[in-house]
């Protein structure tokens, strides 16, 4: 990645940031490939009413982040350059702006920051959070595993609770059940006492039957996989995944059976399911990190990556086949 000449280092820009100065950031002036990202100083992060200034410890990815750089989100946010990437941050609480009572400076937090516009990500050694979007981080999750658990947690929570309605003599087949959200998905289901089966390539396989989900390979044979586990079909299905995977649901919900899901909002509603757009909630997350501290929901960071290395995590998040999640370490 080409470094910025004009910055300081990061104890140097550390020292100057309360005085109106810059904050060290992985930042891109333009649109394009993961190329575009560059080591750059960006403007102090403002300290709103109701906001607190984080520092940055772990920024977790998520593919949202690499296909916000290529302009995919264009028509659904407005997004401002110099564009600093990312919305999951775990860190510690630097200031807290005047209306702000639940936390203050000193306190270990994660956030999912997603605001109604798209500039200052978690790519940053500074960000300022809404605090509708901050939770307590549990002392005992170490900083990358606690970065790694907000966008994606929170996804496969708002599908599991808020999407369906399980019961422990369900069988719920979730399409995309190794990535950062399937990984978390499969956990939360299998909670409520339901059989989870859930599709990924052989080679994750053994990795799902880890978190208690009976593994089939996606493909051809996927229907008769899963019908061959559930003969009579499933009674949910969570897709993270689309194309092929929602072609392969008529012949595979029971009749009445229930699907959420996060990539095809028409083809979900054509097939009577819901599609869900994840959102901020402080109570979830709170919910979320004691889950994950308690050693209830396991959060499975398969890499971390050096601040200055972030272009290689975005490269491996673009693949689509990541195990878990992806982290850039961002102050170690
Ligand atoms: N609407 C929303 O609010 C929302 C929220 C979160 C995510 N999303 C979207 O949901 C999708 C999944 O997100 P994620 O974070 O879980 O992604 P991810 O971490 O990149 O997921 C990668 C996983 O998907 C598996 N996979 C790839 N192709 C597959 C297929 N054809 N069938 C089954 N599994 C397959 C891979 O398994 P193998 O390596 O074994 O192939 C890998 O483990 C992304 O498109 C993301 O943008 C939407």
């Amino acid at each position: 990645m080409q470094k910025d000449g004009e910055c300081g280092t990061i104890e140097e820009t550390a020292a100057t940031r309360t005085g109106g100065g810059s904050v060290r950031a992985i930042a891109a002036n333009r649109y394009g490939d993961n190329s575009v990202l560059n080591v750059a100083d960006v403007e102090d992060p403002k300290l709103g009413p109701d906001t607190i200034i984080v520092r940055t410890r772990a920024a977790g990815l998520n593919p949202f982040d690499w296909k916000v750089l290529r302009g995919y989100l264009d028509g659904a946010f407005p997004v401002h350059f110099p564009l600093v990437p990312c919305w999951d941050v775990a860190g510690v609480v630097e200031a807290v702006g005047p209306a702000v009572t639940g936390f203050q400076p000193g306190d270990e937090v994660i956030a999912y920051d997603r605001e109604d516009h798209i500039q200052w990500g978690t790519l940053a050694e500074y960000v300022s959070v809404p605090v509708r979007c901050a939770a307590p981080k549990p002392p005992e999750l170490p900083w990358a595993e606690a970065a790694a658990l907000p966008h994606s947690g929170l996804t496969a929570y708002q599908l599991v609770h808020d999407g369906l309605a399980l019961a422990p003599d369900h069988t719920v087949l979730v399409h995309g059940a190794s990535g950062g959200v399937g990984s978390f998905a499969v956990q939360l289901a299998g909670s409520s006492g339901a059989r989870v089966i859930g599709s990924a390539s052989p080679g994750n396989h053994e990795y799902l039957r880890g978190l208690g989900v009976e593994p089939v390979p996606y493909g051809r044979r996927l229907v008769d996989d899963v019908l061959a586990l559930a003969p009579g079909g499933v009674d949910a299905v969570i897709d993270l995944v689309g194309g092929a995977a929602l072609d392969a649901v008529p012949a595979l919900l029971k009749e009445g059976g229930q699907i959420v899901g996060v990539t095809d909002a028409l083809r979900l509603k054509e097939l009577g399911g819901r599609y869900l757009f994840v959102h901020p909630d402080a109570a979830q997350l709170t919910d979320l990190g004691l889950l994950a501290a308690k050693g209830d929901l396991s959060v499975h960071v398969s890499a971390k990556f050096a601040f200055y290395d972030a272009v290689a995590a975005f490269d491996q998040i673009e693949s689509g086949h990541t195990r878990g999640k992806v982290v850039v370490e961002v102050d170690g």
